[in-house]
């Protein structure tokens, strides 16, 4: 014999007297292996259609094969590993009759924004593969199968709009998104085609919702509460709602020496007065957030004005009319500013979703199932987009906060703990549970 070692708090006994890894260190490994993969040096970005994706897929394939899942990637490029016991005595006779089982979906993104923290979208992922696990390594069986999703994009990042992957799922991509550029002028249709996916069969990417119990999503929270609370997980109320919108300022490129500042037409200027005038409105809202994450000057020259500025326009709030009433006000205030500095605007919608209210039978059970864990329940929104936003067009959704780091997220210091990470996973150990009880 060598000199291996079992490391006591790794492993643990389960009920079948099996010794398995501790499945919580185990997920941050695993985020640790992902947070490697990017297209970027240095730092972590995962966009659509990447070879950083296909990477990132085929890793997570493996552990969910591992895990004993049955993988296949749909036509978007989404990658889905399907859980089911065979000739399981479970009660549920549908199979005896050759039907198909019913379905709880679980997962999140395996796509991030650019210098991204390795938790947002993984954790959901990864959290959901040691749920089955668990589930394999304990035989315990199940009325409904599991399947874990890893979507190709939820950021939006090269595309500008958020959820392709989970808006195929859902039925929802258009013609219109098909022919969406990315900034090297590829479509959206030839990145489908270029990730091995079918931008002609997108159609049949889309889940059957009779045969949904739901999807449900793990996630950092990306915001303070929970650790303000000191507590380690929370359940999810509702997602707000959301506008994207690309702004292009075009005014008169001309010489930066020669040409008097009353003669010029400075289409970066009037995009910077926009910018601080999105900043004051969102100020005087309550809830209300705006924010310019992406600027470009054109040509781009110091000695040159610059003829024409692109700026992105990202609206939130929990209330859709709200956001909405915020939205043309922006796009009054956007027309005024080009009128004054006699330059002209155009203003494009890229993304839009309705703010979502989270399912009241699953987030009870997922309720039931955090105070088996930790002392108190706290409900919360999430001002961040979710992939279970775009579900909830054809599923009851339900999602598990897990306390983050200072609240950061969209940024590499982006962490959670092991310890919270176990809890998330008992959590949703007792959830599938509970729901099995339920169905
Ligand atoms: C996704 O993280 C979003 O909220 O934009
Ligand atoms: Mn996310
Ligand atoms: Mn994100």
């Amino acid at each position: 014999m060598g000199n291996f070692k079992i490391q006591p708090s790794n492993f643990r006994t389960i009920p079948n007297h099996r010794v398995m890894a501790d499945l919580a260190q185990t997920v941050m490994e695993r985020i640790e292996a992902l947070g490697q993969i990017s297209e970027e040096q240095g730092r972590l970005t995962r966009t659509y259609g990447s070879a950083a994706m296909r990477r990132a897929n085929d890793l997570a394939g493996s552990w969910m094969r591992e895990a004993e899942m049955e993988t296949r990637q749909d036509a978007v490029g989404n990658l889905i590993g399907h859980y089911a016991r065979r000739g399981q005595e479970t009660g549920d006779r549908s199979q005896e009759k050759g039907a198909e089982q019913k379905i709880l979906l679980l997962g999140s993104h395996l796509d991030t924004v650019r210098d991204a923290g390795k938790f947002d979208g993984p954790l959901g992922v990864l959290t959901a593969i040691a749920c089955v696990e668990e589930l394999r390594a304990s035989e315990r069986r199940l009325p409904f199968a599991l399947e874990v999703v890893g979507f190709a994009d939820e950021e939006g990042v090269r595309f500008h709009t958020g959820y392709l992957g989970s808006k195929a799922l859902a039925g929802g991509l258009s013609e219109e998104d098909l022919k969406r550029k990315d900034a090297t002028g590829v479509t959206l249709a030839q990145a489908i085609s270029s990730f091995g996916g079918r931008p002609e069969a997108l159609e049949g990417a889309r889940l059957d919702p009779k045969r949904l119990l739901g999807f449900v999503e793990v996630h950092i929270e990306q915001g303070p509460v929970l650790e303000q609370k000191h507590l380690a997980v929370g359940v999810v109320s509702a997602i707000a709602g959301q506008t994207r919108v690309k702004l292009t300022s075009t005014g008169r490129a001309g010489h930066a020496g020669a040409t008097p500042m009353d003669l010029r037409r400075d289409a970066l200027c009037a995009a910077a007065e926009f910018v601080l005038a999105a900043e004051k409105l969102a100020q005087s809202r309550n809830g209300l957030v705006a924010t310019v994450g992406e600027i470009t000057a054109l040509p781009g020259a110091s000695n040159v004005i610059p003829g024409e500025a692109r700026l992105s326009l990202d609206v939130r709030h929990a209330e859709d009319a709200v956001r909405q009433a915020a939205m043309e006000e922006l796009e009054n205030r956007a027309a005024a500013i080009a009128a004054q500095r006699k330059v002209s605007v155009d203003w494009q919608h890229v993304h839009q979703t309705a703010a979502v209210r989270c399912d009241r039978r699953l987030s009870a059970l997922l309720g039931e199932a955090v105070k088996r864990h930790q002392p108190e329940l706290v409900l919360l929104p999430s001002g961040a987009g979710h992939d279970a936003a775009a579900m909830a067009a054809v599923t009851p959704v339900a999602m598990l906060f897990v306390r983050c780091k200072g609240g950061l997220s969209h940024h590499p210091e982006e962490s959670a703990s092991v310890e919270d990470v176990r809890v998330a996973i008992a959590v949703m150990n007792d959830f599938i549970q509970l729901v099995a009880q339920d169905a």
